[in-house]
């Protein structure tokens, strides 16, 4: 996969440059507050490098899941005021993506300066299921530039025509995130050091089974705590009272606890967690044993003596793969399991990497050390579709 650093001179080239800007908006009083600015902040390395090699750089990115036209509430318009600030350089933002205020704005731009084009998802052809339909959108973005650089690593799970499509119609490269996103993935996908650890959280075991697919054999001891738990929990004969838990899915996970008995993996459940009747920021508390969740409670987060068990299987880890809160982190009593597990994780001796998704988003709201983690992916599901062991459209397309 070639990056742009490999890119002929890219003075004077205008570059349409897919980011992957889709950041979680709190609309408060008719105005758009980022919540968590990280895709955006991510962007930026990318985007610098190539407005240093002189190049007009056109982003374009998606944000939320419009229904393919235009609506207020999805526009890309903070995203602009955040990234020129980030960028300490004027970001021109055009009101549409492939109109006349975009061809506008695109010719305007001399080289080094940045554009940033409305919301993809406002044409319904971006996410067409019918190739001709994606094609012809992925022409008319292609007519905006010269060259393609592909750094939205969140979307790469996708087929669309900013991410797939336009890849065939223009000389391409990949841009800095989405080679550090590969680089770090396939570290521990293909070559781990041992021992290798993966964590697992989340609500539902639903979304994790393709990952604990692809990893039990690989792995040497999965912990797993977060909602999805309490499925595994059940499958172990435990009650877990109001807790979370896919029935359907019991089935399943005794065939994992089997199979990991059978090949030496170590599966870690929670041994205790902390309960409550109700799910809010004063919820009254207790911890209990994973044998004695009462009835009329929830399951929330893993207790202290999980945390404890937990930091002891991580203590000697060399490679780590976290994936999912432990518990619901949003809420200040439920958040102490998902904190120590990532200051868990960030204090391995070896490579750590954090899913992204919401995991990626705890580290940051709990205010840990981002520095800390080898890396912290960009990407929710394009990540776990990595872990998963699939192909991913938009990584193929750039690989000739
Ligand atoms: C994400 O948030 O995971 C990516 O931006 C992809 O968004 P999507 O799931 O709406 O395609």
């Amino acid at each position: 996969m070639r990056g742009i650093d490999e890119l002929e001179d890219l003075r004077g080239k205008r570059v349409l440059l897919r980011s992957d800007l889709n950041v979680p908006l709190d609309n408060k009083a008719g105005k758009s507050v980022i919540v968590d600015d990280g895709r955006v902040r991510a962007s930026v390395p990318t985007i610098q490098a190539l407005r240093d090699a002189g190049a007009r750089v056109v982003v374009v990115a998606h944000l939320g899941r419009p229904k393919g036209t235009p609506d207020a509430t999805y526009s890309l318009a903070p995203v602009a005021t955040r990234l020129s600030e980030l960028l300490g350089a004027e970001v021109a933002f055009a009101a549409d993506t492939v109109g006349e205020s975009a061809r506008k704005t695109v010719a305007a731009l001399n080289d080094g300066d940045v554009a940033l084009l409305e919301n993809l998802r406002f044409d319904a052809r971006e996410t067409s299921k019918d190739e001709a339909e994606r094609g012809a959108f992925a022409a008319e973005l292609a007519e905006l530039a010269d060259v393609f650089v592909s750094d939205g690593f969140g979307v790469v799970h996708r087929k669309q025509a900013s991410v797939y499509d336009v890849a065939q119609l223009l000389p391409h490269a990949a841009g800095r995130l989405v080679l550090a996103e590969v680089q770090a993935f396939s570290k521990v996908l293909d070559d781990p050091r041992r021992p290798y650890v993966v964590v697992l959280g989340g609500s539902k075991v639903s979304d994790k089974l393709g990952v604990i697919d692809n990893l039990l054999d690989k792995v040497d001891r999965l912990l797993i705590g977060g909602g999805m738990a309490f499925t595994f929990l059940a499958a172990e004969g435990y009650e877990v009272g109001g807790s979370l838990l896919e029935s359907d899915q019991i089935e399943t996970v005794k065939g994992y606890l089997d199979r990991a008995r059978e090949r030496g993996v170590e599966l870690v459940l929670p041994v205790d967690v902390v309960v409550a009747a109700d799910i809010s920021e004063d919820a009254q508390t207790s911890v209990v044993a994973a044998s004695a969740i009462p009835a009329d409670q929830k399951g929330l987060d893993i207790g202290p003596a999980t945390v404890e068990l937990f930091r002891g299987k991580l203590a000697d880890a060399k490679t780590v793969v976290w994936n999912g809160p432990m518990g619901v982190f949003e809420l200040a009593p439920f958040a102490g399991g998902t904190r120590e597990v990532a200051v868990a994780v960030s204090l391995v001796d070896g490579t750590s990497v954090v899913g992204g998704g919401d995991s990626a988003a705890a580290v940051r709201r709990l205010g840990l050390d981002e520095g800390a983690f080898t890396h912290i992916s960009t990407g929710g599901g394009a990540s776990l579709e990595l872990l998963e062991g699939k192909e991913l459209p938009g990584l193929t397309v750039l690989e000739d």
